[in-house]
């Protein structure tokens, strides 16, 4: 097959293509076709060594890539609900290997797209991130219909995810903020949020309106204003970190003083505990992608192009989700 390979860790250079044996499914597993595969923020981390010698994750060389579309192309032994040649989206796992044209997953998280109609690339773009986002707000926090919610880094391929399956859930009102130079990829964006505000200007830009829940994949100077931004009780739901903030903290006092939860979600955490939670989050995430709840903006580039693709989200000059096609 032809894949991507990391022969170390380090800049994007160390991205290749290579001719690797073809992977064939183990039991319990199911090979795709790859025909899309998403590139994402948490490939560049893996590949910069950040997570070096953290369990699970792959060591050099190794081919990255967490999430593919395709077709089942092989079952291995146990596996039942597949068919060879359906159509499938996979959801990130322990197993690398999306940069290929041949991936290999473990069945419980390949998901069929058969009877909804959407692209493949959109598939590969939103449908992981959709799943992740239902579970967060139905199981992390328990959204409640009529709510309002504000997404940070709102065109982030996580964040993009929020604010259609708020809606699905019955979310009244979704705002997003954004850096200075996504504000015109905001107003050009097709996601739906009821209208989204320039992140330096908080927290003056929203007046004195407040939030029940805040979805926070940024972390850093946004965390510590969303506890200012959030509605008595409210819940602040911290799903990532994009700033590169580590050593951020919030006022502890705040919390209690205004009834405040501080939740966290970690799908590579969460989902292999709570495997029950994929499939009905699955379906919803499909219904919103078919519904165009979630039509973000997905730019295709090829397998060669890979070291490009990570150059650009490391300097978040990507608009919308980057997909490698073999
Ligand atoms: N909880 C989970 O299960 C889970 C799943 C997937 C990803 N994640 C995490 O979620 C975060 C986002 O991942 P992603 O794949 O959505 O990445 P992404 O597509 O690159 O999005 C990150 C967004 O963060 C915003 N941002 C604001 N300040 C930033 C800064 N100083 N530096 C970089 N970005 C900044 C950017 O938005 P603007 O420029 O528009 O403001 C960007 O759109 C990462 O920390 C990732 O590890 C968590």
């Amino acid at each position: 097959m032809q894949a991507v390979q990391a022969g170390r860790f380090g800049e994007p250079d160390v991205l290749a293509l290579a001719d690797l044996p073809d992977p064939a499914p183990g039991p319990g597993q199911v090979a795709i076709n790859v025909t899309h595969a998403a590139v994402g923020l948490i490939d560049v981390y893996i590949r910069q060594g950040l997570f070096q010698g953290r369990e699970g994750l792959p060591q050099p060389p190794y081919v990255p890539g967490l999430e593919v579309a395709g077709t089942v192309r092989a079952l291995g032994d146990g596996v039942t609900g597949f068919a060879i040649g359906e159509k499938v989206v996979t959801l990130s796992g322990d197993a690398t290997g999306g940069y290929a044209s041949v991936y290999v997953g473990d069945q419980s998280r390949v998901v069929s797209t058969e009877g909804y109609d959407i692209d493949p690339a959109l598939a590969v773009a939103v449908v992981p991130n959709a799943i992740m986002a239902h579970v967060a707000l139905t199981r992390a926090i328990q959204i409640s219909a009529g709510e309002s919610v504000l997404v940070h880094g709102a065109l982030g391929a996580l964040a993009a995810a929020f604010p259609g399956v708020a809606r699905q859930l019955g979310a009244s009102r979704v705002v997003g903020t954004v850096r200075t130079e996504r504000m015109g990829a905001a107003a050009a964006t097709k996601l739906p949020y009821d209208r989204i505000v320039d992140s330096a200007e908080l927290p003056d830009a929203l007046g004195d309106e407040k939030f029940d829940v805040i979805v926070d994949p940024v972390g850093g100077s946004v965390r510590t204003q969303s506890l200012d931004l959030l509605a008595l009780s409210g819940r602040l739901l911290l799903v990532g970190n994009a700033s590169g903030d580590w050593n951020h903290r919030i006022d502890g006092n705040q919390i209690w003083q205004r009834n405040i939860v501080v939740a966290g979600f970690n799908a590579g955490a969460y989902l292999p505990a709570h495997p029950e939670a994929i499939r009905p989050a699955a379906e919803a995430a499909l219904k919103a992608a078919a519904a165009g709840l979630a039509d973000t903006e997905i730019e295709i580039l090829s397998l060669a192009d890979a070291a490009s693709a990570h150059e650009r989200l490391e300097n978040h000059t990507a608009n919308g989700r980057l997909v490698l096609t073999p």
